[in-house]
């Protein structure tokens, strides 16, 4: 049918008729939210390349956390700053962490809430590799053993799901078999299956410290160049034993994250990452965008793109904006 008899504006003419045949939607429901945690007493550090997001101690994350579930936001992600690094990242596993206190303080307060924590080494490593090192060459097979203990701590502590994101082979798998010996066998993975090595993570790094010491991330995470190799990563971490699959960055990704929602139809989540807030932030800040219009689209391409579930620095915006 074409022109006249199809006239595509007809129901483009008032907001309820485009209400009414909109195909994506965004809900608070599918927003998952980032914070940082570090010790300390009534620590509310500022990110400077992230205007509103902090390094919080627990005392005031609990402050935070009122608001995210005032908001209706069903989960966050963890990430931790600890005391002190090591060469084998040793804090990420203990007991009494920063992210292992920060989820039993959470849960106490918010049963319900969704704790999802991050699982890597490089904010604990002095090097700030995400796995152990081997004359300057990170380990695979003898990080699978730290990554499991570290998965395992954060189930002892009560976290709902855990978030594998170094990009060592197999650690899906791993994680999955440590969890299942000790019986958290309930316990889910959201695995940052097809996670690129990215420069959009800059301003992370400067908020979980995390910068490599020397070289890159090149030889374990994706080179951003590939496709069909996502949808092999994608493939392996299902097999292993992932219950949601994560693309990561979102932006420059949304061809990836339509593949694998299309090639696999499993519950798929995209990561906005801190560069991709930093953008729109800075633009706004100096008038150029309309910040919670670009906040919104942004949003809701990701979701059209094929993504369940986004986590984003935006997301109490976002709730905010939802909810009004
Ligand atoms: C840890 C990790 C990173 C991010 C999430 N987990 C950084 C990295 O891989 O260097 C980036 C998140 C963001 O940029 O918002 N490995």
């Amino acid at each position: 049918m074409h022109y006249p008899v199809y006239r595509p504006r007809r129901l483009r003419r008032t907001e309820n008729l485009r209400r009414m045949i909109r195909e994506t939607t965004l809900d608070i429901s599918q927003l998952i939210y980032p914070l940082f945690v570090m010790p300390g007493e009534e620590v509310k550090n500022p990110i400077k390349s992230m205007p509103q997001v902090f390094q919080f101690s627990i005392d005031l994350l609990m402050e935070e956390m009122k608001e995210v579930v005032a908001l209706n936001i069903p989960a966050v992600i963890l990430f931790g700053l600890p005391q002190e690094k090591d060469e084998r990242g040793s804090e990420a596993y203990s007991q009494n962490g920063i992210v292992q206190e920060a989820i039993r303080t959470i849960k106490d307060k918010y049963p319900e809430l969704v704790v999802i924590t991050d699982v890597c080494l490089c904010e604990y490593t002095s090097h700030g590799h995400c796995g152990i090192l081997k004359e300057q060459q990170v380990d695979n097979d003898a990080t699978l053993d730290i990554l499991a203990k570290v998965a395992l701590s954060h189930a002892r502590a009560g976290a709902d799901m855990v978030a594998p994101s170094d990009m060592m082979d197999g650690r899906v798998g791993a994680i999955r078999q440590s969890l299942d010996e000790s019986g958290f066998e309930h316990i889910g993975i959201l695995a940052y299956a097809a996670k690129y090595c990215s420069a959009f993570y800059g301003p992370f790094r400067e908020a979980a410290d995390s910068a490599p010491q020397f070289g890159d991330r090149r030889s374990y995470q994706m080179d951003m160049a590939n496709a069909s190799e996502a949808l092999r990563e994608v493939g392996l971490d299902i097999d292993e034993g992932a219950d949601i699959v994560m693309v990561k960055p979102a932006l420059a990704y949304l061809d990836i994250i339509r593949r694998v929602k299309e090639q696999y139809d499993w519950p798929v989540a995209a990561y906005n990452v801190s560069g991709e807030y930093a953008m729109i932030k800075a633009a706004a800040a100096q008038g150029w965008l309309d910040e919670k219009r670009v906040m919104m689209e942004t949003l809701i391409a990701i979701r059209r793109a094929g993504a369940d579930l986004i986590l984003t620095y935006f997301a109490k915006d976002a709730a905010r904006l939802l909810q009004s």
